[in-house]
């Protein structure tokens, strides 16, 4: 009896820890297809570079379209499937319908494919499109560990609970991050991601025109920056697109840290990065050292986000097509 007991014990522990090791990327590993499909990596990256050299723009929103995969169901390419009849996927979710690029993974796909068939996952492949991209735009280069597999579930409304919401406080920005994995530091990290891209007005308006429902503006913002802001937004505006980090949208480096710190972050989620010890003495620190350490802190994070929830091993499949399961 005591034997059996053991045995439970010891099945349960190697449970919890394969489900751990699962969730913390175990099983990924740089150069993963080396002997499987040698080219890979090099084909993506120069489909990458095609794509960004045309449109520059296309670098951050491949970034966040990876950000967005790996925060909903972890890094399987969920986010890269298409809504079936049965079905709304992730990519229809609210916080997707802004996120831009798919073309560019398709490209990447197709143009593996066509050197090895049925071996190079879609999230992998996102995973590598997301860095080579950052670092043609003189981002930050970082290391990827592969064999993530493509999950076969996709699901519309997870995006609203699973990502941080642009009007977050600092309390349930940490408790998304940790639900990852990721820490205080990672978020202060990887919001850093900000200094590139662009936003929707709307994504704004409310912060602007009517914080409290009283026709205000969220007292958090540099009260200078605001007629700014409202010159570029009209109430109700759905098209017009903002920078993230006026004046270098398009190059990846830490200024981002200087406009938040000045209160001209464009989201409460960026402001409130000043109502933590942690996160507070980060974005002064970066500000006003011109991001010394930034680019070597956004490589560890990023190495750790895209670890979250990989499947591995013989868990999920390899799409022949990113948008559709087999
Ligand atoms: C911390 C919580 C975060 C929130 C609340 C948030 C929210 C948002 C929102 C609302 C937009 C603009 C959408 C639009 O109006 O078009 C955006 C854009 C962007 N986000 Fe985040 N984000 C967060 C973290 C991150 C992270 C971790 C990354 C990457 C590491 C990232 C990268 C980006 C990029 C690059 C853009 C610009 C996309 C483009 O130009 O198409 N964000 N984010």
């Amino acid at each position: 009896m005591a034997i059996q007991k053991h045995i439970k014990l010891l099945v349960q522990l190697l449970i919890v820890a394969l489900a751990f090791g699962i969730a913390n990327g175990q099983g990924l590993k740089l150069g993963f297809y080396q002997k499987t499909c040698p080219r890979a990596e090099g084909i993506v990256w120069r489909t990458t570079a095609n794509h960004i050299y045309r449109a520059p723009s296309l670098a951050a929103a491949l970034l966040r379209m990876h950000f967005h995969d790996c925060f909903v169901r972890g890094c399987d390419g969920s986010v890269l499937l298409n809504s079936t009849k049965n079905n709304v996927a992730e990519k229809d979710g609210i916080p997707n319908l802004s996120i831009r690029g798919f073309q560019v993974i398709d490209a990447a796909k197709t143009a593996v494919e066509a050197a090895c068939p049925g071996v190079v996952s879609c999230s992998d492949i996102l995973a590598l499109v997301a860095r080579d991209a950052i670092h043609q735009i003189k981002g930050p280069y970082w290391p990827v560990p592969l064999g993530r597999r493509d999950g076969r579930v996709s699901i519309a409304s997870e995006t609203l609970t699973q990502l941080p919401a642009p009007f977050a406080n600092i309390t349930q920005l940490k408790a998304n991050f940790a639900s990852k994995g990721l820490s205080v530091k990672d978020l202060a990290v990887l919001s850093g991601g900000h200094t590139v891209g662009i936003s929707h007005c709307s994504t704004i308006t409310t912060r602007i025109y009517n914080f409290t429902g009283k026709g205000d503006t969220d007292p958090s913002i540099d009260p200078n920056y605001v007629p700014k802001l409202k010159s570029r937004c009209v109430p109700n505006d759905k098209t017009t697109l903002l920078s993230m980090d006026p004046g270098s949208t398009k190059s990846f480096d830490s200024d981002y840290y200087s406009v938040v710190l000045k209160r001209r972050g464009l989201f409460q989620s960026d402001a409130e990065l000043l109502n933590d010890k942690i996160t507070r003495a980060y974005v002064k620190l970066q500000a006003q050292s011109h991001g010394r350490t930034f680019f070597q802190d956004f490589q560890k994070s990023m190495v750790k986000m895209g670890k979250i929830g990989v499947l591995t091993g013989k868990a999920g499949e390899i799409r022949r097509h990113c948008a559709v399961i087999n």
